[in-house]
C-alpha cells in the first residue's frame, strides 16, 4: 500500500476532519504497539495515514508515548513520509500564540526516553546524520503548499523538547530562549531522531498554542488548558488547506 504522507496529531488534534474511506489498523511492531489506531483513508484524493500521538483520548503523555512503535508502524504501512503537528508554546517574539511554524531545528532537553532503535542487544548500531533534524526536502514542499493555500507559516524556528508533563518554570524558558529556542514543546524528541533512523523523511508542522512560562507580554500569565485548546483550534483553521496543497504537489 502506498502512503503519501503520514500525519501525527499532538495535543488537540485527534482526527482529520476530511479523511474519508477510513480505514483503521492496528499493527504491532517489534517495538510494542503504536498510540491508537492509525487512520488510513482518502484526503484530496491521496492516500494519508493519521495516527494521533497521545491517543484518541489523549491517554498518554508525552513521556509515555511508544514513539518507535509508532513510526515503525506507520513506516510498515507504507509511510515514507511524515508530518508531525507540534502543539508547543512560544519563546521568541515571532512565535505567539496561533501562529504556524516550521521549525528547522531542535534541541532535545528529554531524558529516561527511548530515544533510538539502537536499544536492545545486538541491534545495528547508527550514527545517523543529524544537522538538519527536519528533513530540509519535505520542510520546503510544507512551506511551498503554505504558500499556494495562502497559510500563513513561519519559516524556521528553533524547537526545544522538555521531558514534561508539567510545563517549564520562568527561569527554563530563559534558559531556553538563551539557548536559542523559539518553541517548546514536549514530543518532538525522540520522534525526529527516530523517523531519521528508519529513514522516513520527517517535518512538523508546530501549533503555538501559548505563550511560554514568562515569554509574552504578560509575564504573570497563567497558561490554562482551554486556552492551549481554543489556541490550537484556531490555528488548525488554515492546516486542511495547507495539507490538500501538500498533496497536490
Ligand atoms: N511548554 C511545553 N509544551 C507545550 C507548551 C509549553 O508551554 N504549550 C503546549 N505544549
Amino acid at each position: 500500500m502506498t502512503i503519501e504522507l503520514a500525519v501525527i496529531g499532538g495535543t488537540g488534534v485527534y482526527a482529520l476532519g476530511a479523511l474519508a474511506d477510513v480505514e483503521s489498523h492496528q499493527p504491532v511492531t517489534a517495538y510494542g504497539a503504536p498510540s491508537g489506531p492509525i487512520r488510513v483513508g482518502l484526503y484530496a484524493g491521496k492516500r494519508v495515514a493519521f495516527l494521533a500521538r497521545h491517543g484518541e483520548g489523549h491517554s498518554l503523555p508525552p513521556h509515555r508515548i511508544n514513539y518507535r512503535a509508532n513510526l515503525a508502524a506507520l513506516k510498515a504501512l507504507g509511510a515514507r513520509r511524515v508530518l508531525a503537528l507540534n502543539t508547543v508554546g512560544g519563546i521568541t517574539e515571532r512565535f505567539g500564540p496561533r501562529v504556524l511554524a516550521c521549525p528547522d531545528q531542535l534541541i532535545d532537553y528529554t531524558w529516561g526516553r527511548i530515544s533510538t532503535l539502537c536499544e536492545e542487544p545486538g541491534s545495528e548500531v547508527l550514527h545517523v546524520d543529524f544537522g538538519d533534524p527536519y528533513t530540509p526536502s519535505l520542510r520546503a514542499q510544507v512551506m511551498a503548499a503554505a504558500t499556494r493555500a495562502g497559510v500563513a507559516v513561519v519559516d524556521g524556528g528553533c524547537y526545544g523538547a522538555t521531558q514534561g508533563p508539567r510545563l517549564e518554570t520562568r527561569a527554563e524558558i530563559a534558559r531556553m530562549r538563551r539557548d536559542g529556542c523559539d518553541l517548546v514543546g514536549m514530543t518532538g524528541m525522540p520522534e525526529a531522531g527516530l523517523a531519521r533512523e528508519l529513514g522516513l523523511d520527517y517535518a512538523s508542522l508546530a501549533i503555538v498554542a501559548n505563550w511560554a512560562a514568562g515569554a509574552g507580554p504578560d509575564v504573570d500569565e497563567v497558561i490554562t488548558l482551554q486556552d492551549v485548546l481554543d489556541n490550537v483550534a484556531a490555528a488548525m483553521a488554515g492546516v486542511p488547506a495547507l495539507l490538500g496543497a501538500l498533496l497536490a504537489g
